[in-house]
């Protein structure tokens, strides 16, 4: 049932401040000002770093929660594609807590890096959707992200679900290992709550991103640059367009434009910035105008102060509200989905069934 809306994706796009917020009851308290993480032995001052693995849409999770991590926590983190990981055999110390990401909790390379972690790191934990899956049912402590059946093959709400749990993990872990005190631990909390109030109103730029979508149709290539926790969010808008649209499109780091990609910018190529005023900001907008002087098309998705700030010479912005800057990836999640979403409408394609793709990718 789609609930009034063309397809399951749009749908699930707009369940996710219900479900964000269902995820979020769940792991605070009543008092909604303390972690509510009991999990059996987790206790992220018994390891020395963590190891975050998963594929596609769910291994942009992971990249996130790595700056997360670093950041409020200190801890050092490795990320990995499962498929590589599983293979390359890496050493894992027995002071290492794996976490392995997934919506379907069946993907067969997540899988096989899980079991390949079994008797060789302290904890296995796992993020999941699917509470059954083998994934949560072989993992020391699963975690549920109560993003609901997710059904359009491009993945949306699990990914925001994702990250908020991912996030309250990095935030359990700054407290556990004492690199945050009680009063931030709860400012961060009380803002995190209002996020889904927050994406109400980014989901009402909707109608600005269908129209950006019908320009950016005619296009056969697009960049994403994203710094910091917004580069994450560029390989998922990267991602998220070619699965559906069919569009070619590359993310870069920012700050590696100049290391090649910009051999690709002339007038044909549109490059999707995402860069809200944070302290990167200044950053970004000098590689946004090395773009714009070789004419290529800027799609500038930013917040008002970030709007007011980089002028008016962008192919086209477009404005969502101001957060945390630590709680933006979740917010920046809505325009990589919806610049997709209405380029794939306006193009014609599969939205939820995209040909050659599967929900869930259980061999290899
Ligand atoms: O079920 P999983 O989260 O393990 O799936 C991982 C990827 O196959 C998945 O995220 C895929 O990249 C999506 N189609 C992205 O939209």
């Amino acid at each position: 049932d789609k609930a009034g809306h063309k397809h399951f994706m749009a749908k699930e796009i707009a369940e996710q401040p219900g479900v964000i917020g269902d995820a979020l009851r769940h792991y605070l308290n009543e008092d909604g000002a303390t972690l509510n993480l009991p999990q059996a032995g987790l206790d992220f001052k018994a390891y020395d770093r963590l190891t975050m693995v998963a594929c596609g849409t769910a291994y942009y999770a992971c990249l996130t929660a790595k700056y997360w991590f670093e950041q409020l926590a200190g801890m050092p983190v490795e990320v990995d594609i499962a498929s590589e990981f599983r293979y390359r055999e890496p050493p894992v110390s027995d002071r290492t807590a794996a976490l392995f990401v997934s919506q379907s909790g069946e993907t067969a390379d997540t899988l096989a890096a899980l079991r390949y972690c079994e008797g060789k790191a302290t904890k296995i934990l796992s993020v999941v959707n699917v509470p059954e899956s083998s994934i949560a049912r072989e993992s020391d402590v699963a975690l549920p992200i109560f993003a609901g059946t997710e059904i359009g093959v491009a993945s949306t709400k699990a990914f925001t679900c994702q990250l908020t749990v991912l996030l309250l993990l990095a935030l359990k872990a700054a407290s556990d290992r004492g690199e945050i005190e009680a009063t931030k631990l709860k400012e961060v909390l009380s803002r995190l709550r209002a996020i889904p109030a927050v994406l109400n109103t980014a989901l009402e730029t909707n109608d600005d991103f269908r129209k950006a979508a019908s320009r950016l149709a005619n296009s056969d290539n697009a960049l994403f640059l994203g710094r910091g926790l917004m580069y994450p969010l560029a390989l998922e808008g990267a991602l998220k367009l070619k699965e559906i649209s069919y569009i070619h499109a590359e993310a870069y780091a920012s700050g590696e434009l100049k290391h090649g990609p910009i051999a690709l910018i002339d007038k044909e190529m549109p490059v999707v910035v995402m860069a809200p005023q944070d302290a990167l900001f200044g950053k970004t907008v000098s590689n946004m105008q090395e773009v714009m002087a070789r004419e290529g098309k800027v799609i500038l998705i930013t917040d008002p102060p970030g709007a007011e700030a980089a002028g008016e010479d962008t192919w086209m912005t477009l404005v969502l509200p101001q957060v945390d800057p630590v709680l933006t990836p979740i917010v920046y999640a809505i325009p990589a989905q919806l610049l997709a979403y209405h380029t794939a409408v306006a193009k014609g394609t599969d939205v939820d069934q995209p040909r050659n793709l599967a929900k869930s990718v259980t061999v290899e």
